[in-house]
């Protein structure tokens, strides 16, 4: 956040990020340096060097230029995945691999090398429907699909692979950075020299590509030929530019590419600084001739280059294969691990603010939230609640007591999130800063000293959480008896974690300070954060004996970071702009494996007009992470402060949140279970609709909702694309209906969001909220049918006990289904393996879309006689409400409508 390269920049706040503390591409040494080759392709494969074994096949590929073999080994992986490694045949030094991103060894399965022309050499995989077509001078790969071609690999000759070399002898001038290099008053020394790679692949037919997030950027991916590459290069940017391409704090290096028919993903397993470039070549028709009166078209497909270049490490990239957008999500879950289940009170709503000041501020805001009637979850303290900015500590004087603040907020069943960062003040009196000293568990310095960088708390060491004992350390500073003042309620914020270091080039470590294993931090930068959130929540599940399950939210994230907790999107501002773009950011996170995530609500910097917070709840009510957070030296916006008349629009967007968290948490569930995005893009969804590939300003819930929020100033009405020919859509508040296929002139007020429930599907709902989700448990659910043009719907409801991983050892959830087909609604087992039990009942159920008034409505459960059911029926607007109903929420039953 510090614009200025200190502590003492928060007073900048207001001002534009200033970019001449970042690189742009052409600042980049190893960019420039892969620029600057001649594009022929240098490299030859062997093919008499292949070796084929049980896992994968292995050659030689030879750079004509040095003559410097490298080894290529490709393995086919259980359940439609390719893996292609690159490494050095014999590096000078080992050069990084990563260790802790892949969930565990991949399941590979044979390929079959099978006869093809000369110079070339074709894998098969099992089924015969996919083939590695290798050829050999140039080297390149085709990959095919029942001999529809699917991608290419090197076809445009970017393969790069700098080998590790001696330095030279003699000081050169060094312009490209290769054993030094230069930017602002920083030198990177280079010990290692140049050790950078690139590859490049062609996507046969796609033109819309998602994914590599982070970054302030639309969700469809932009052509880069014309300006700056993607970069992936976590970086602590305050107020960071929208519509940018600058790497900010997180990144996970995965791109999705879809065209009707197929989806598939590339994932380039690497941590060090990347960028990447994408070419798209649109589909063109060319005339070609006159025939008579026929005019003859060509129509030459589309086609995307995509090209990887990292600065070191190895070629280790993931082919996933798809077909499906469905299936890409399972490929990646596979390899990375699918959501953690989140605690349900972090589905609540989150306050937070920079900062609560003191106990009696917390317990003045917890208070007016009652006062209110405004549910909330969870108060959030931020830095200042420490001692000195000494994280596990607090400042004795505002925070006297601060289990007595915790069992109050315990007594409202709500919870407590509170920050700790990585860098650790240098104090010799602090005892997390000797002890980890003592132990040599801080980054260390290119001399071989603690790293030493400034940050909050002024001079701070890091600690080093790619070494597992360092981690290991580190989970057990939650357990009960170390974290003085912690109790089971509080949780965990992991900030500025990139890292951020306030002196350091773009604010961050020097690439070259030393971590576990004698590693550079350049080849693992992009990792620092996914460690650090690793370890908290693996301390968060130790200090419960393995029995709760954490809640970590961590700002720097890298492929993985979904398997320890929630995302948010750093340091945005109270402007429209920032509103809009969190739609795509979250989509983009989304598609990239990360479900739970949230962009501050009101926008972290400055002063929210009210028009804009009320927007704001109501767009950050349908965001899975849900947390409103300010600045220093902004006014106060707890939802009361701005009139009756927008509080009263805030408790409405919350308490909307709240009746829907049924349909969340099993969101959740079947992200957490079967790999699918809460927040999805339009095109997952609705695949093969082209003119839903680039929407970014609506998307839906599930695949029952669809959100569009209004983010922009005045609106009196916004556009509404209502996808899909055969769908039929309502509003979800007047229960109107549209068919689908087009785009709706939809009228909008200050009261709430456009939200239309798809035909088809059916939505657990909650009759009532409480003052947060602990109050909930007990209260009834009502279901939302809205019936497709053939009269039927379905939907799921998941529930377990909120908190624990009894729902994983002891299968203590349920999991039910409903059906509404042929005038009947019925309830059953969607897993019959769990089992919860609930006094829960379904009261209400509201059927859209009946045609005609039935004639009696009867309900059915076992162990009790059939019983007529009272209902109402509005002729006109079709639909159907049944009310008093008492059905236990974990029977079967059913509903007959005649
Ligand atoms: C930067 C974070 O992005 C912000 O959310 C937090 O309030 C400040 N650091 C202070 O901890």
């Amino acid at each position: 956040m510090e614009a200025a390269g200190s502590e003492d920049a928060i007073s900048f706040q207001d001002e534009a990020v200033d970019k001449s503390i970042f690189k742009d591409c052409n600042k980049i040494g190893f960019y420039r340096r892969q620029k600057l080759l001649p594009r022929k392709n240098t490299y030859r494969a062997l093919l008499d060097s292949v070796t084929s074994g049980k896992d994968s096949t292995k050659f030689q590929i030879i750079n004509e230029v040095n003559k410097v073999p490298l080894l290529a080994e490709v393995y086919g992986i259980e359940g439609n995945i390719f893996r292609l490694k690159i490494n050095e045949m014999a590096p000078l030094n080992p050069r990084y691999e990563i260790s802790d991103v892949l969930i565990q060894k991949p399941a590979t399965k044979r390929l079959t090398p099978c006869p093809g022309d000369t110079g070339t050499l074709v894998l098969k995989d099992d089924s015969g429907n996919l083939k590695f077509h290798i050829s050999a001078n140039p080297f390149k790969i085709d990959l095919s699909s029942e001999e529809e071609p699917v991608l290419s690999i090197n076809s445009t000759g970017r393969l790069y692979f700098e080998h590790l070399q001696m330095p030279p002898k003699h000081e050169s001038q060094d312009d490209l950075g290769l054993w030094q290099e230069k930017f602002g008053k920083f030198v990177d020394i280079k010990a290692n020299g140049p050790s950078a790679i690139g590859l490049d692949f062609s996507l046969h037919g796609f033109e819309h590509l998602y994914g590599i997030p982070q970054h302030a950027e639309t969700h469809q991916l932009k052509n880069t030929s014309a300006g700056e590459a993607y970069r992936l290069y976590n970086l602590d940017v305050y107020g960071y530019k929208i519509h940018d391409k600058m790497g900010i704090y997180g990144c996970v290096p995965y791109l999705l590419a879809h065209k009707q028919g197929r989806t598939v993903g590339i994932f380039w397993l690497n941590a060090s600084e990347t960028l990447v470039e994408i070419n798209t070549q649109p589909t063109v028709e060319h005339m070609l001739s006159q025939e008579g009166s026929v005019l003859a078209k060509q129509k030459v497909k589309a086609q995307t280059d995509v090209c990887w270049m990292s600065e070191s490490g190895i070629i280790d990239v993931f082919l996933l294969m798809g077909p499906t957008p469905a299936a890409v999500f399972k490929q990646y879950s596979v390899l990375t691990g699918t959501q953690a289940l989140p605690p349900l009170f972090s589905l609540g709503y989150h306050q937070c603010r920079w900062n609560y000041d003191d106990e009696q501020d917390v317990k003045a805001v917890d208070a007016g939230f009652d006062a209110h009637d405004i549910p909330y979850d969870v108060i959030w303290l931020d830095i200042e609640h420490t001692e000195g900015k000494r994280y596990f500590t607090w400042d004795k004087k505002k925070f006297p007591d601060p289990k007595r603040m915790q069992e109050l907020i315990r007594s409202k069943k709500r919870k407590v999130v509170v920050i700790t960062d990585p860098h650790i003040k240098v104090d010799p009196m602090y005892s997390l800063y000797s002890q980890a000293k003592d132990k040599g568990y801080f980054v260390k310095n290119n001399k071989g000293g603690d790293f030493e960088g400034v940050c909050w708390p002024g001079a701070s060491s890091y600690l080093d959480f790619t070494n597992p004992k360092v981690r290991e350390w580190y989970s057990g500073l939650f357990a009960f008896s170390e974290y003085q003042g912690s109790t089971d309620i509080l949780f965990i914020w992991n900030d500025m974690n990139e890292p951020s270091v306030f002196r350091g080039p773009e604010l961050t470590m020097e690439k070259n300070a030393i971590h576990y294993g004698n590693w550079e931090h350049r080849d693992l930068h992009n990792m620092y954060g996914f460690y650090q959130q690793m370890a908290a929540a693996e301390g968060l599940i130790q200090r419960s004996n393995g029995e709760e399950r954490p809640f970590v939210l961590t700002r720097s994230f890298f492929a993985g970071s979904q398997k320890y907790g929630a995302v948010w999107t750093g340091d945005n501002k109270a402007e429209w702009g920032y509103l809009k773009i969190s739609i795509p950011m979250l989509l983009t996170l989304s598609v990239a494996g990360i479900a739970f995530c949230g962009a501050d609500v009101g926008g972290f910097i400055g002063d929210p007009e009210p028009e804009l917070l009320v927007r704001w709840y109501q767009a950050g009510a349908y965001q899975p992470f849900f947390r409103g957070h300010a600045t220093m030296d902004t006014k106060r916006r707890e939802p009361w402060l701005f009139g009756e008349e927008n509080t009263q629009l805030i408790r409405n967007a919350i308490k909307e949140r709240y009746a829907l968290l049924p349909y969340w948490y099993s969101l959740f569930y079947h992200a957490h279970v079967a790999s699918k995005p809460v927040m999805r893009p339009l095109w997952v969804e609705f695949p093969k609709e082209l003119e839903t590939f680039d929407v970014e300003d609506e998307y839906m819930l599930g695949s029952a909702l669809l959100i569009h929020p209004v983010t922009e100033p005045k609106a009196t009405m916004v556009d509404v694309l209502l996808p899909g020919s055969e769908e039929v859509w309502y509003d979800f508040r007047t229960f109107v209906h549209w068919e689908g296929a087009r785009t709706l002139k939809f009228p909008v007020a200050l009261d709430s969001t456009p939200v239309f429930q798809r035909g088809g599907s059916v939505i657990p709902m909650k009759t009532a909220v409480g003052r947060s989700t602990g109050w909930m448990p007990r209260l009834p659910y009502e279901l939302r049918v809205a019936l497709d043009s053939q009269g039927s719907a379905r939907g799921e409801l998941y529930l377990d006990d909120g908190h624990s991983f009894q729902y994983l050892h002891q299968k203590q959830f349920l999991h039910r289904k409903f059906l509404f087909s042929a005038g009947v609604l019925s309830s059953s087992g969607a897993d019959e393996n769990g089992h919860y039990h609930s006094e829960c009942v379904v009261e209400k159920v509201v059927i859209l879309g009946i045609n005609k008034q039935p004639s009696s409505v009867t309900a059915s459960c076992p162990d009790m006689a059939d019983t007529q059911v009272a209902f109402t029926y509005g002729s006109k607007t079709s639909v159907l409400r049944l009310e008093k109903l008492s059905l236990n929420v974990g029977v079967d039953w059913e509903i007959h409508i005649k």
